[in-house]
């Protein structure tokens, strides 16, 4: 029951009523407020009191094509006008067809089989629930095993949550789906000694990691590894060169599948629609969603290889995996719009053009000495944030706390930056603007992370 008239008190509708995710709910308790977003256009976003923000995050790596496009929300009004739903169980619809079409060409070599679902954390259930039947239907039964790299996540679903490697998240929930295993991630900044000056010689010290926990747990138990071309959580670590090249190759020694989570990684967020082709490897699977529409609906995509496939071309072998709203005709069109924005404002190109010149100005950022590493590829970098940085020596969970949610997370909207700071790893500071931005925004970035962060040593 409401304790206020509805529509009066929208903060107090807020306290009484919604759940956000992931979030901390304390603050409405105690009378807090929340930020209450009305309106997007272009890169920048707009709250209940009319001020302008930043949108230095696209949402949650979302809204790549920017917000306020009239052209996908009419796109939008005619494709429920003429046909609202129809699931693609069994049965089919232009919208889906056209876009598994697409996407199909857009992926590397033989992946050309595409299986919608309504985001990220399914499609990477999609793709551990197909590992497992593929070797099933392989005579290969007892390779069910996953690895993951440390700090990673993969989304919420119980099997994509086992894959995820944040301990905290998953605590709550166990037990979770049995027979993931983690390796350790490409964070070159806090490399073993040995590495400091060789990112290459790392990148395979990391591979071989992969090699070791196949045969760690034995080759015939594992069926898949699933990597992120540049792992977000953590704070963007991009792969060092040879790292994917080597890890194709175990992957293929040992018959284990190479899933691509690039549920953040695509559709132009590092400089392509699939960043597999960024970093040139061919996996047996993409799983990706968010900016496939620019978050104007909700859509994902497992994107399997022809080989992958061929099992359930024959007798009455079946992917018995589905959910309503996957491949939903609305958002089918709206992708399809999305990506003809892609292509006709060269929007990839953008990214390509000018990376260099988004990473150049943001390392401006280390002068500063709370400013460890500046890291990440395309329109996506991470800010490790450092208590003492000839040391490296990072902050402990109360520093941490004070710094990341007591300060720099109001600070920064306060300045009208809407990014993250994230402790999920060591104290970083994510950005990943819309891909349609170039030098004067970046130089905004630039210049409002420098006044927050100047400040901010002194308020640990
Ligand atoms: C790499 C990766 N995989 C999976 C997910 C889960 O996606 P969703 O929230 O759409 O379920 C995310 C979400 O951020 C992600 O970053």
């Amino acid at each position: 029951m409401s304790t206020t008239p509805r529509g009066t008190d929208r903060q107090q509708a807020a306290r009484d009523h919604l759940w956000m995710h992931m979030a901390r709910h304390s603050h409405l308790a105690s009378g807090g407020t929340v930020p209450v977003i009305t309106r997007g256009e272009g890169h920048n976003i707009y709250d209940d009191a009319g001020k302008e923000y930043f949108d230095g995050l696209s949402g949650l790596f979302v809204v790549n094509a920017g917000h306020g496009r009239t052209e996908l929300a009419e796109v939008m009004a005619k494709q429920a006008e003429k046909l609202a739903f129809m699931p693609l169980w069994s049965y089919a619809h232009e919208p889906a067809i056209d876009l598994a079409e697409r996407l199909a060409g857009y992926a590397p070599g033989d992946l050309n089989r595409v299986f919608f679902t309504t985001g990220g954390g399914e499609a990477v259930e999609s793709a551990f629930k197909l590992a497992k039947q593929h070797f099933k239907m392989k005579g290969k039964p007892g390779k069910t095993k996953v690895i993951s790299r440390a700090l990673a996540y993969h989304g919420t679903p119980q099997g994509a949550l086992a894959i995820t490697s944040l301990p905290d998240m998953k605590t709550p929930f166990e037990p979770l789906v049995p027979g993931t295993f983690r390796v350790p991630n490409t964070n070159f900044y806090r490399a073993p000694e040995m590495f400091a000056d060789n990112e290459k010689d790392f990148g395979l010290w990391a591979a071989e990691r992969i090699r070791e926990a196949i045969e760690f747990e034995g080759p015939d138990s594992v069926a898949a590894v699933f990597l992120e071309p540049v792992q977000n959580s953590g704070g963007c670590f991009p792969p060092p060169p040879g790292y994917f090249e080597r890890v194709r190759e175990i992957c293929d020694e040992y018959d284990v599948l190479l899933v691509s989570d690039e549920t953040i990684c695509a559709f132009g967020r590092i400089g392509s629609m699939f960043a597999c082709n960024d970093f040139g490897y061919v996996p047996d699977i993409i799983t990706s969603a968010k900016a496939l529409t620019s978050g104007y609906v909700p859509l994902g995509v497992m994107i399997a290889s022809d080989r992958l496939f061929e099992p359930f071309t024959k007798g009455d072998t079946t992917f018995y995996h589905g959910y309503t709203f996957g491949g939903h005709p609305v958002a089918a069109a709206v992708a399809m719009a999305n990506l003809d924005i892609f292509e006709r404002e060269s929007l990839n190109e953008n990214v390509k053009n000018n990376a260099e010149k988004f990473k150049e100005t943001l390392s401006k950022l280390t002068d500063l000495d709370i400013v460890g590493d500046v890291r990440g590829a395309g329109y996506f970098y991470g800010i490790e944030l450092v208590k003492d940085k000839s040391t490296k020596e990072t902050f402990n969970d109360e520093e941490s706390e004070r710094l990341l949610r007591q300060y720099l997370t109001p600070a920064l909207w306060e300045a009208g930056l809407y990014c993250r700071a994230d402790d999920r790893g060591d104290p970083v500071i994510q950005l990943a603007p819309p891909i349609t931005i170039g030098q004067s925004e970046f130089d905004y970035i630039e210049s409002t992370l420098r006044s927050v962060l100047a400040e901010a040593s002194s308020k640990i």
